[in-house]
């Protein structure tokens, strides 16, 4: 030891910076990334990391993937910014990129995911007769933070100290249409559901019920809507989530790894549905960008080129099946579940401490709804590196059970 004062690391240095500048609303790791490259990021100590988390899904074809960095570059030295009062080319291409891998349609382009919910709740609202407002939603979804978008995401601990909150939402079960037929009225406007529900544990909404609820929809006049932030483009091994289930919605929203990491939302509406945002009613200052619309453009080329669909189907498969290969080795999973590369196993008890530990053996994913190991590689994730993450998932396990868990 030596009494030298010790220079301030550079981790520390950012961390130090971030206590006194930065408002403590997350909960951070204590790690600075600084550079990141496919599936592997590194943080400012030198340590690499496997990142089978892609951020909540948004770096959906990996960190800085060369065409996504090379297209940011090209618009960016060609037009960044112009107000939506002018055309620019991006947004269009991208727009139709939504309407030909979707169910056609138009789109409205927003920041993020919360923000395409709020665009979808007020088209919905404005779309149907005046009178029908509500909106019936899920337990365990989460649709954003902004109020109505909060109102929406049908989880108390979300809502706790910010009532009164947006009224005109309902709540109901997932995959219970009893339980919604009850909630329908005249003034019900619309149902709004993930495919599938990420945050909330890997939820899978089954066809059948999904189906139902269409022609509920149908019957009564509401909208169906999807959203579709998570389980967007391509993160399914379809373009949409609601292609795996066959059941098209009215209205559907993204964000996410729509842009590669750029900041983007959006909403797409069936074209009948799209004509009721008339000028006035909706805007956003950044939505659809130049850049951030270059760059949703590039992943989609990238999906397309690289056949990333047909890739997140195998390795989603493969990973599914190594999970539940691992299952039978230990008695703390309880369920896998999951579609193309959104993947969840349900653990016996919390799984926080398993988190951490396989974050100090270089692995990061995720652990949600205290018990669900939520796993998301990118779409164009190998099997060698599935099975780099399988191997130090697979050594923390051991190590956890091993300490009594
Ligand atoms: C299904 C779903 N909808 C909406 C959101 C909110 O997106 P954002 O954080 O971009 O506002 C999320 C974020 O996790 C999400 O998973």
């Amino acid at each position: 030891m030596t009494d030298e004062p010790q220079p301030v690391s550079r981790t520390q240095e950012t961390i130090d910076r971030f206590s006194r500048y930065v408002i403590g609303n997350y909960t951070r790791l204590p790690i600075v990334a600084v550079r990141g490259e496919g599936p592997y990021v590194w943080a400012a100590d030198g340590k690499r990391y496997l990142d089978l988390f892609s951020g909540w899904a948004v770096t959906g074809v990996g960190h800085c993937h060369p065409r996504l960095v090379e297209a940011i570059r090209e618009q960016a030295g060609r037009l960044i910014y112009m107000p939506n009062t002018w055309y620019t080319e991006p947004q269009g291409r991208l727009a139709q990129w939504i309407a030909e891998t979707g169910f056609g349609g138009k789109s409205f382009f927003c920041n993020s995911g919360t923000e395409a919910n709020e665009a979808a709740i007020k088209l919905a609202r404005i779309h149907t007769p005046p009178g029908k407002y509500k909106i019936i939603t899920f337990e365990n979804s989460f649709h954003g933070r902004t109020f109505a978008s909060v109102t929406a995401t049908a989880q108390p601990r979300y809502h706790q100290g910010f009532q009164p909150l947006v009224p005109g939402f309902m709540y109901a079960p997932l995959n219970d249409m009893e339980a919604v037929e009850k909630l329908v009225d005249e003034e019900t406007c619309a149902i709004l559901v993930e495919p599938i529900q990420g945050e909330g544990g890997i939820n899978l909404a089954r066809a059948e019920w999904l189906k139902a609820l269409r022609d509920l929809c149908d019957q009564r006049g509401m909208m169906l809507v999807f959203d579709e932030v998570q389980t967007g483009v391509g993160r399914c091994g379809t373009w949409w989530g609601y292609q795996t289930v066959d059941v098209v919605p009215d209205i559907m929203t993204m964000a996410k790894q729509l842009a590669g990491g750029t900041a983007i939302g959006a909403m797409c509406a069936r074209e009948e549905v799209a004509a009721s945002l008339v000028p006035g009613t909706h805007a956003a200052t950044f939505g659809g960008n130049p850049l951030a619309a270059a760059a949703g453009c590039a992943v989609f080329e990238i999906i397309r080129d690289e056949n990333l669909l047909e890739n997140a189907n195998q390795m989603g498969t493969y990973l599914r099946r190594q999970l539940l290969e691992l299952k039978q080795e230990t008695p703390l999973i309880a369920e896998v579940r999951g579609v193309g590369l959104m993947i969840g196993a349900d653990l016996v008890q919390n799984g926080a401490d398993l988190v951490a530990k396989c974050l100090d053996k270089g692995l990061h994913i995720n652990c949600t709804h205290e018990t669900v190991l939520r796993i998301m590689p990118p779409l164009n994730i190998t099997r060698e590196q599935l099975d780099e993450g399988l191997a130090i998932l697979r050594d923390a396990m051991s190590e956890w059970q091993a300490q009594g868990n």
